[in-house]
């Protein structure tokens, strides 16, 4: 039986006096959210903040993104064993935004994952088809094309020791959830697909879903067979929406 995972991705939100507020709110109430695992991704900067706020806490902490990278002349980047000296647990690879937005492709992607499985953080790789993908009927080419890359360069078992959060592009921030089935059928596809590579590994591995999710829609989609849980982007922000959707997790 797969635990359910609740990580929330607070994308580039909050400054210090609120983040310290939020991390309060998550606290006094993660006590009451039962069997379901937490997480939070602050951005880079508030990091070593929230990782001392919450070290007697159940709540791990994740970062956004990563470099491939491990040390040396990279501007701009944040390595895993930079991420490591701050207990963080998880990193996000391949959000649609990143790669949208930043031209980070699957390849690179995948790198991205190689270096936290390297440096003992656990992976949240995000696949996920926008919609013009979808209309054209070609979500499960997508998610495939995106997973192929991280097990070409990685294998099969290392998806073993990885979080997958399906996120249609059309569903993040949008107010449109994808329905409990529409998520569903993705969720099926990509532990069909694993299954076919490696069966212990496919049931083994938490498929996360992220999009518009809410205290008030996410009983239903965690109560799909293939749904271990949610990748929360703008519920996050709130920690009593937050709690709530935690405590849907059980
Ligand atoms: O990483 C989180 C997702 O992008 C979902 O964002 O909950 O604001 O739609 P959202």
């Amino acid at each position: 039986m797969r635990q359910t995972l609740v990580a929330g991705n607070w994308k580039l939100n909050g400054s210090l006096e609120s983040i310290k507020q939020l991390v309060a709110g998550i606290t006094a109430g993660a006590g009451d959210t039962g069997n379901t695992q937490i997480a939070v991704c602050p951005p880079f900067v508030y990091i070593p903040l929230v990782s001392n706020l919450l070290a007697d806490s159940k709540v791990d902490v994740g970062s956004q993104d990563i470099s491939d990278q491990e040390y040396g002349a990279f501007t701009g980047e944040v390595s895993g064993p930079m991420l490591k000296d701050f207990n963080c647990t998880y990193a996000i690879v391949g959000h649609s935004e990143r790669r949208a937005l930043y031209g980070e492709d699957d390849a690179f992607t995948a790198r991205k994952f190689a270096a936290a499985r390297k440096f003992g953080l656990i992976p949240i790789l995000c696949v996920g088809e926008t919609l013009e993908e979808r209309e054209q009927g070609i979500t499960e080419d997508v998610v495939a094309r995106q997973l192929d890359a991280v097990i070409e360069l990685e294998g099969i078992d290392a998806i073993g020791d990885a979080v997958i959060a399906y996120e249609p592009v059309w569903a993040i921030g949008t107010g449109k959830t994808a329905s409990p089935q529409q998520a569903q059928d993705v969720h099926a596809f990509i532990r069909g697909k694993l299954a076919g590579l490696n069966p212990g590994v496919a049931d083994k591995v938490q498929i996360l879903y992220g999009g518009s999710v809410k205290g008030s829609n996410a009983e239903e989609l965690f109560a799909m067979a293939d749904i271990d849980g949610g990748l929360i982007g703008g519920a996050s922000l709130d920690a009593g929406d937050f709690l709530a959707i935690c405590k849907a997790g059980n």
